[in-house]
């Protein structure tokens, strides 16, 4: 099978090329990646000599490349993890969103329908369906749950997966979504939570926690979300959504303690900042549904998770010591640095 994964060199499609080269020995996949500032392509140095895998740079959005690739490769299945990732530059500047997010889906859709393929998959997220009270911990999001967003990041998502169910229903497209928790694990840019935390912790420099640091979020270890994908893709059925998540619900002052604790650093380093804009409260997935229809359990204890990830990014420094010595420095100072 050819597998065409889009946003490859980014966290989570990059730990999905090292899943599925491992799991199915015999499928030939194709990294799509515009390496914007969140793609790496040092991060698949392991895969890239394999005769069965080959990286493209191109944007998702460039109509005519994408069909170019689609002509050369004729993918059976297309997985689309390329987006712009982080609410809080949508926050800054939602444009791009709307571009990738939204345009780049449509066209390679549009490629699917002209090429013809066995499966394109949507990868959305939790954020889809807005968010939960934090005094209600007995609800959860079910894929039934109205799509409600509150940033432009997680608008964009949302459009997306209406497109997508558009081209099922409107075109037959064999289309399929899922929609996950938080994910953590190696390879996770330093811009969010975990990894941020991490990396600052290791220089002693401030820790910041928006807010009050309640915010509740629910985390997943990256690995379990591949297999997930992986499961639905060769089992799930076209035209439905699956929701995905583990039932491991943090709040985010915690997850800072546990670091520190995990890194023997000192709580003194935590700094209470202004809060996002439009901060979603809680998110709690319900993943019933992948659970029963195609037998999907997380394997990695959050214990354990967190553990192998500090681990991972003690003895990796090389690859995120070269993201944040660069353009990274200029980000940080605009996002953090008149924020008290
Ligand atoms: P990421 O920001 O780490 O990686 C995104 C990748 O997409 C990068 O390699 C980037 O270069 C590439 N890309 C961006 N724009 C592109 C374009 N126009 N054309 C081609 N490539 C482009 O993101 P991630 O955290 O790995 O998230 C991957 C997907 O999973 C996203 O669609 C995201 O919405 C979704 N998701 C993420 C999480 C999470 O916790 N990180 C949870 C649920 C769903
Ligand atoms: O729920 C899935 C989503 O998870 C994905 O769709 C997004 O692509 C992914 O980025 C992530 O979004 P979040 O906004 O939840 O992740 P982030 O790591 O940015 O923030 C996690 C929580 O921590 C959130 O409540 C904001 C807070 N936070 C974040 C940063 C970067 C802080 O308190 N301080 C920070 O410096």
């Amino acid at each position: 099978m050819t597998i065409m994964v889009t946003g490859g060199a980014g966290f989570i499609g990059s730990n999905f090329i090292f899943y599925d080269l491992k799991k199915h020995a015999g499928d030939r996949v194709v990294c799509v990646d515009k390496l914007t500032y969140a793609g790496n392509v040092s991060t698949l140095k392991s895969v890239k000599d394999k005769p069965n895998f080959r990286f493209v740079r191109e944007d998702i959005c460039n109509r005519e490349a994408i069909y170019a690739i689609f002509e050369e490769e004729k993918p059976d299945v297309v997985i689309n993890f390329a987006a712009e990732s982080h609410v809080d530059r949508s926050i800054e500047n939602p444009d791009i969103f709307l571009k990738t997010n939204i345009m780049g889906t449509v066209t390679l859709m549009d490629a699917c329908l002209k090429y013809g393929i066995k499966r394109f998959h949507q990868v959305s997220t939790d954020e889809v369906y807005g968010d939960l009270p934090l005094d209600k911990p007995e609800m959860f999001f079910t894929e039934s749950t109205p799509l409600q967003t509150s940033s432009p990041y997680s608008s964009s998502k949302a459009s997306a997966d209406l497109f997508a169910l558009a081209y099922y229903r409107t075109y037959g497209l064999p289309v399929s979504i899922s929609r996950c928790s938080n994910n953590y694990g190696p390879y996770h840019f330093p811009e969010k939570l975990i990894p941020l935390t991490i990396v600052n912790a290791l220089a002693d420099k401030p820790l910041p926690v928006y807010g009050k640091g309640e915010n509740v979020r629910d985390w997943l270890y990256v690995e379990d979300h591949c297999k997930a994908i992986d499961l639905i893709v060769r089992k799930g059925k076209a035209g439905e959504v699956y929701n995905v998540g583990g039932h491991n619900e943090m709040r985010n002052i915690d997850i800072v303690r546990l670091i520190c604790k995990e890194l023997g650093k000192p709580e003194s380093l935590i700094r209470y900042v202004t809060d996002r804009k439009g901060h979603d409260l809680r998110y709690a997935i319900d993943p019933t549904k992948i659970h029963n229809e195609l037998g999907w359990l997380p394997e990695t204890k959050f214990a354990d998770g967190i553990k192998k990830t500090v681990s991972w990014y003690l003895e990796n420094r090389d690859w995120w010591e070269t993201i944040v010595s660069g353009e990274y420095r200029k980000y940080y100072e605009k996002m953090y640095g008149k924020r008290q």
